[in-house]
């Protein structure tokens, strides 16, 4: 499952390399908005974004303290664009299904969920 890494081993998790989704060229205010208008909320509680309250998938509240995604990626931004694009490529057997998202969308919902600031409810 985990080709295309470029034989490059990376370490799990690297809290200050994740810090504001620093890699991405992504606009984490814009990802801020995808994650209301595409429906996350529906099953994912995101502080600072206005939604049900669902608890259908885990809350994405602090996500960048996570070492892994999902429970089969690492943490890491590229990874976490991965999962969004396509979450049942990575997991067959996964209930969070494809949400039609574009590269450029989930570049910037992961640059928000992988800010401190952003996932905190602050700016962006
Ligand atoms: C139909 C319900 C549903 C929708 C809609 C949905 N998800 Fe999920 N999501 C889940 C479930 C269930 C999981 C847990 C999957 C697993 O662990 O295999 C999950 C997992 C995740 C994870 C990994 C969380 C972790 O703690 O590792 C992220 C990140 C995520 N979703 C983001 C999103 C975003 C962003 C959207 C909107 C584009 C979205 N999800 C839409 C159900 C959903």
């Amino acid at each position: 499952v985990m080709t295309g890494a470029c034989g490059e081993s990376r370490p799990p998790l690297s809290p200050p390399a994740l810090a504001a989704g620093k890699g991405l060229d992504a606009d984490p205010a814009r990802g801020r908005r995808l994650i209301a208008e595409r429906g996350c909320v529906a099953c994912h509680t995101v502080t600072g974004v206005r939604g049900p309250a669902s608890n259908v998938g885990p809350p994405l509240h602090e996500l960048w303290r996570q070492a892994y995604l999902a429970g089969v990626l690492p943490n890491t931004s590229d990874d976490l664009v991965r999962w969004l694009l396509d979450p049942p490529a990575i997991n067959p057997r996964t209930a969070m299904p494809a949400t039609g998202l574009q590269k450029a969308d989930a570049e910037d919902i992961a640059a928000f969920l992988l800010s401190p600031d952003g996932a905190r409810g602050r700016a962006p």
